[in-house]
């Protein structure tokens, strides 16, 4: 089954979002746990892995469309152009906005954003 257009696109975006949402609240989940809100913590997490739910489901839809080779070839080329760039990006403005030490966190990270996209690469050219 080929995707149309825009429901591809969207599938796209719709899993960043839910894969950002997942980030978010398990981050969130364990700040209330360290301020001893137990409960709320246990919340997040519950509603964390609806997030994982929705994010494996749409995955899986695009996989199942587009192919485990080329899926993975595809978020190579995002991590390594888009994220790599917007690392670099950020970190130029915030070397200018008198950030230096967050400059240097987000270089670093940039660093490894492209190993990342070096273990995308051969995750797909070994499919
Ligand atoms: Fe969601
Ligand atoms: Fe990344």
């Amino acid at each position: 089954m080929s995707l149309g257009k825009e429901t591809e696109r969207g599938l796209k975006e719709l899993l960043r979002a839910n894969a950002e949402d997942y980030m978010t609240l398990a981050l969130l989940a364990e700040k209330m746990e360290a301020a001893g809100k137990a409960e709320e913590a246990k919340l997040l997490r519950e509603k964390a892995a609806v997030e994982l739910g929705h994010a494996k489901a749409i995955f899986e839809t695009l996989v199942r469309a587009g192919g485990l080779k080329e899926t993975a070839k595809e978020l190579a080329e995002v991590e390594d152009l888009q994220h790599v760039s917007e690392y670099n990006v950020v970190a130029m403005k915030a070397k200018e906005e008198g950030h230096p030490e967050i400059e240097r966190m987000l270089c670093s990270f940039a660093e490894q954003e492209r190993g990342i996209a070096e273990a995308l690469k051969q995750a797909a050219k070994a499919l």
